[in-house]
């Protein structure tokens, strides 16, 4: 569906963004603007900002901005029409009826068909699972001792040993190829299209909106891989969703299991424990932690009892206490993974073992002590040490010295002593913190320089100024136009920025709608319309930047007309500029 650039300002218009954001976020007001903590990032301190004269948002924290229909889309993970149906219905606006727009090409009528496209899908596994040619999937999945309402509640399917019934189904419904290519479902070659799954128990995989977005498949009895799964594709970021977490958002218990595959989280369920999630044929990236952080603050981990689901465990640790998570991890022993602990022991036992699951700092020190010898007195020492840095990553005193106890108990060592260590070497390396901050100030200042080359850099910044100071427009009238920047995205910003301002009304929030179909340009358009708020011309270093700011972009919008240059005259012409520029003196007073 494609709306008229006028609705879509009309929406975002009947919607005030202080409003909206409120009934999601706590704001605070501070000055023209409110404050509060980001719902993008886990923060203690807000660092979140929404500006009512701007109309928009912006995080000083994680860089996320943009206005009221980008803030609808990053909550609720929707798409462009989604958060504009949400708005238009929130502020009384009549959105134009849907026609038939097979052929609008644009991304969001894609995503759409994806969804359209997988729910079909999903509805035919099923179909074939209850029918007598899906008999093999049906029985394996009861041999597993999944109920009817669970293989209904999880939509399992079938997908037959038939290598094209799914493609040729899809065709008949009237997709075509180049669409059907970008679900992942089917490939098509010369010879034809070839399903992608086949002779498989199905597993839909949705959206915390119930929308399914991809699929897993797991192969009858031994064979491999074990599980396919969906490649990525518009709709289906490994990344950024959780299996399970449809249900498991609406559980009443306070914390989520996380396991790690998709039978666990079923039987999980089947058993009573529907808080239960797992990734999606992936490690536990730190955008899974802040999509759990949305949700609850503590998880407690059930992967596999073997060495990787040992190693799988240490890697979500740190990401999770990133995100503002407290971890305990479950032992299943002597059960390989959740699925079997319930078949074997119930749900009762499983629930114990909750209770009993361990801190996640001593399931991490339990393991550091694995690798040393304690008859060793070098490797005891060496442990110790080990443990007291460990212990330093604790920034709260009153919370780090709890733990030290702890430890002291947990490995037989006076507290005293333990205590004495974990100060000396905080004396010599400081905490955590501060170390991870040296480190990540480094990384982050290394990133920066690489990423934004200077010119680049001049283009952003004069820019935001000229959007938030208007006035600046006359300092460099006759030096300065849109076609000056020549970074594709900031030239389609200067343009309607200097349209906005021959109009008399530079209006950023309507300005980013233009922006609003890609993902990536959004964000950094929404960042060019904030960056400003940190660099406020009010000082003589910032009236000098400004001048060398005009003078870099202009110089280099010069030299790249000059190295273009076809004709003599336009060469000469473009001198002559050179030569101007070089005596040029902006003056801001
Ligand atoms: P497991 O091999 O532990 O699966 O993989 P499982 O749950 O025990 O499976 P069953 O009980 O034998 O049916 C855990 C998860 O890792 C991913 C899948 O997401 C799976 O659920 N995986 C595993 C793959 O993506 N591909 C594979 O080949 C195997
Ligand atoms: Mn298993």
């Amino acid at each position: 569906m494609y709306y008229p650039e006028e609705i879509i300002e009309e929406v975002r218009m009947r919607n005030d963004i202080v409003d909206v954001i409120s009934s999601y976020v706590k704001l605070t007001k501070r000055g023209s603007n409110y404050f509060g903590l980001c719902p993008f990032h886990n923060e203690k301190s807000p660092s979140f900002s929404v500006s009512p004269s701007k109309q928009m948002y912006y995080c000083f924290g994680c860089g996320a901005g943009g206005n009221v229909i980008t803030f609808v889309m990053e909550y609720e993970n929707y798409s462009f029409t989604e958060a504009l149906k949400l708005l238009a219905d929130r502020g009384g606006v009549k959105l134009p009826e849907e026609e038939d727009t097979r052929e609008a090409r644009d991304r969001d009528s894609l995503r759409q068909s994806l969804l359209e496209i997988n729910k079909l899908a999903a509805n035919y596994f099923y179909y074939q699972l209850k029918s007598p040619g899906g008999k093999a999937g049906y029985e394996y999945l009861r041999k597993r001792q999944l109920t009817d309402e669970t293989i209904r509640r999880f939509g399992l399917g079938f997908a037959h040993k038939t290598s094209d019934d799914l493609y040729r189904y899809l065709r008949s419904k009237g997709y075509k190829d180049e669409l059907l290519k970008e679900t992942g479902l089917v490939t098509v070659e010369e010879r034809g299209g070839r399903d992608k799954f086949w002779n498989r128990v199905m597993f839909p995989i949705m959206d915390v909106n119930n929308r399914v977005i991809g699929f897993g498949g797991r192969v009858m009895g031994d064979g491999t891989p074990k599980y396919l799964n969906s490649p990525e594709t518009k709709i289906f970021d490994k990344g950024r969703n959780l299996y399970g977490l449809n249900y498991a958002r609406t559980s009443r218990e306070k914390y989520l299991l996380v396991c790690e595959g998709y039978m666990d989280v079923i039987s999980m369920h089947q058993a009573g424990f529907t808080n239960a999630v797992a990734s999606l044929g992936t490690a536990l990236t730190s955008q899974h932690a802040s999509l759990l952080k949305r949700y609850t603050d503590k998880v407690v981990l059930t992967y596999d009892s073997d060495a990787a689901g040992v190693k799988a465990a240490l890697r979500a640790i740190p990401l999770l206490k990133e995100a503002g998570i407290s971890a305990r991890v479950l032992n299943m022993e002597p059960y390989k993974d959740p699925d079997e602990f319930v078949k074997n022991l119930g749900a009762e036992e499983f629930r114990k073992r909750i209770e009993e699951a361990k801190t996640s700092f001593f399931f991490e020190t339990d393991q550091i002590r694995k690798n040393y010898d304690r008859n060793d007195p070098e490797q005891e020492t060496g442990f110790q040490g080990e443990l007291a840095r460990k212990l330093l990553e604790f920034e709260e005193p009153m919370e780090r010295d709890n733990y030290i106890q702890a430890a002291a108990r947990e490995y037989f060592l006076r507290y005293e002593d333990l205590k004495r260590l974990v100060n000396s070497l905080g004396n010599r390396i400081g905490t955590g913190k501060q170390v991870a901050a040296r480190e990540e100030g480094k990384e982050r200042r290394e990133k920066k320089k690489d990423k934004e080359d200077g010119i680049r850099r001049s283009q952003r910044l004069l820019l935001t100024w000229l959007i938030e100071e208007p006035a600046l427009f006359d300092k460099i009238e006759g030096i300065i136009t849109e076609d000056d920047f020549l970074e594709p995205l900031y030239h389609k910003a200067a343009k309607l920025v200097f349209e906005g301002h021959r109009a008399g009304n530079v209006n950023p929030a309507e300005i980013l709608n233009h922006f609003i179909n890609d993902d990536e340009e959004y964000r950094e358009a929404a960042a060019l319309f904030n960056a400003s708020l940190e660099d406020s011309l009010d000082n003589e270093e910032q009236k000098k930047a400004f001048a060398e700011t005009v003078y870099k972009v202009k110089k280099n919008s010069l030299d790249n007309l000059s190295r273009n240059a076809t004709d003599i005259s336009g060469l000469q012409k473009i001198l002559e500029a050179q030569a101007a520029l070089k005596k040029l003196h902006i003056s801001l007073d």
